[in-house]
């Protein structure tokens, strides 16, 4: 009897690898799965149900049922173990034959893996995969990239399985090289900027107004019914009103104020400061969640060091309102700062990304997911040259009829001592966008006087070197 073939392969069968396979097969796909770890594979076959699925006992019999040229998915654990996987399969497999990494893989890596297999002829593919468990099981955001080539014999599996917004998929081929792994370090930066904000938010609500669990609950509700419109404040909406297990305490209040990562929020500041182009509020977001795991320093330091007197903001539905409005302007800033570092490095990497295409599959799935992304989308679509969104005519209105909130909301913040980190660096990059002049002539003086870097004119080309009264 001749073995069945099957249609694609996954290495990796954790959460999101698990799940993305179910989502493959509810669209008719026959696959494949392989983990080191056994007990998944078991696990794996025990689950199957009617599904065309083959649990692989090892590497070797998960290649030979394949169909060829193979499609092969990773779904492991970014870094050295992606490595291992490419040493392990190199030898086994074949010219032509597609490796996609759909973990968050620095961009840079992808880079280094793409250029190594393709001396062997094999392509290799740096895959972002945005929603989490739930989005890879019913409908992930994706974003490939790599050869053209590859991406088209994959790309009616992708379409099938990524999520649909006006039936359109989450999903497009997004550029050369490591483009597609770029573009989900960038969702992670947002991803990370406005989880910020929004934290900013709660902590406003509660230590101002001294609002309740229930209460917040139903303003990011009504929040999720306007403009503001997201995956990620209609899960906060949710959080609040969850219950603890083990007391009878709302959850929220036995979690830790010491937040985690994986890093790929930091990749995109990091990268952002080589390339000079500035990201402030996502440099904030990192720098926030470092100093929240100073959790034992904080509250020695809490007993030390002096802040204002807290003046209670007794209407809670107007403070919701200014707050509304300031977290508006700040996603939009977010989006922003995110959008023009894409376009910057787009250049700087020859990855031709088009920017609507992005905004345009970032609308459903993803986790940074918001109704204002459609509005981006158009204005991309009729300008896709615009070098910052912020210049557009009709977000630029929506900023200045908000901003009036940010300042509103940051002064209250400064008064009462509380962090907002995020809200000041949103309103500065705004600020120092829109201003014609800025203080940057001291700086290029003050390096002339102290070590001669010479400075530029207004009044004619050239570097110019001044001897400077040199009386210290
Ligand atoms: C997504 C997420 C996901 C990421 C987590 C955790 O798009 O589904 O971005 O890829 O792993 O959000 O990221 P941190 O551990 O860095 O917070």
């Amino acid at each position: 009897m001749e073995q069945q073939l099957y249609d694609y392969g996954m290495i990796g069968l954790g959460t999101m690898g698990l799940n993305l396979l179910y989502n493959m097969c509810d669209h008719g796909y026959s696959v494949a799965g392989f983990d080191s770890d056994i007990s998944k594979v078991e696990n794996l076959k025990k689950s199957k149900g009617d599904y065309q699925i083959y649990g692989a006992q090892n590497i070797k019999e998960f290649l030979d049922v394949l169909k060829k040229p193979r499609a092969i998915m990773l779904l492991v654990p970014a870094g050295h173990i992606v490595d291992l996987v490419i040493e392990e399969l190199k030898p086994l497999i074949s010219p032509s034959d597609i490796i996609m990494d759909c973990g968050n893989s620095h961009f840079t890596d992808t880079d280094r893996r793409i250029e190594y297999l393709a001396k062997d002829n094999i392509h290799f593919m740096g895959v972002g995969v945005s929603g989490g468990e739930s989005g890879a099981r019913y409908g992930p955001s994706i974003m490939p990239g790599g050869s053209k080539e590859a991406y088209e014999r994959v790309a009616p599996m992708l379409e099938a399985v990524s999520a649909k917004i006006k039936n359109e998929p989450c999903v497009t081929y997004i550029g050369r090289g490591s483009s597609g792994h770029y573009v989900k370090m960038v969702h992670n930066g947002i991803e990370y900027g406005l989880m910020q904000l929004i934290a900013e938010c709660y902590q406003l609500l509660k230590e101002i107004t001294g609002i309740s669990n229930e209460e917040l609950h139903v303003i990011f509700s009504n929040w999720n019914n306007g403009p503001l419109q997201s995956y990620l404040i209609e899960i906060t909406s949710l959080i609040f009103t969850q219950k603890d297990d083990l007391t009878q305490n709302f959850l929220i209040d036995m979690i830790l104020d010491s937040a985690h990562q994986k890093g790929t929020g930091k990749w995109m500041s990091q990268n952002a400061m080589d390339l000079q182009i500035p990201v402030p509020a996502i440099d904030a977001a990192v720098s926030a969640r470092d100093l929240s795991a100073f959790k034992n320093e904080r509250v020695s330091a809490s007993q030390k060091l002096k802040g204002p007197v807290t003046n209670l903001f007794n209407n809670k539905n107007e403070f919701a309102k200014i707050i509304e409005q300031a977290l508006y302007f700040s996603m939009i800033t977010t989006f922003s700062q995110g959008i023009s570092l894409m376009r910057l490095a787009s250049i700087e990497y020859k990855y031709d990304l088009n920017p609507e295409e992005v905004v345009k599959i970032w609308r459903g799935g993803c986790i940074i997911r918001a109704s204002l992304l459609e509005n981006i989308r158009l204005v991309f679509q009729q300008n896709p040259e615009l070098q910052n969104l912020m210049e557009s005519g009709e977000i630029s209105e929506k900023l200045n009829s908000s901003q009036e909130e940010v300042r509103k909301v940051i002064k209250i913040a400064v008064d009462n001592g509380i962090p907002v980190p995020g809200f000041m660096a949103s309103l500065s990059y705004y600020d120092g966008y829109r201003k014609g002049w800025l203080p940057s002539g001291l700086l290029q003086a003050q390096r002339d006087f102290f070590g001669a870097h010479t400075y530029q004119r207004i009044d004619r080309k050239g570097n110019f070197h001044s001897q400077w009264n040199q009386k210290i």
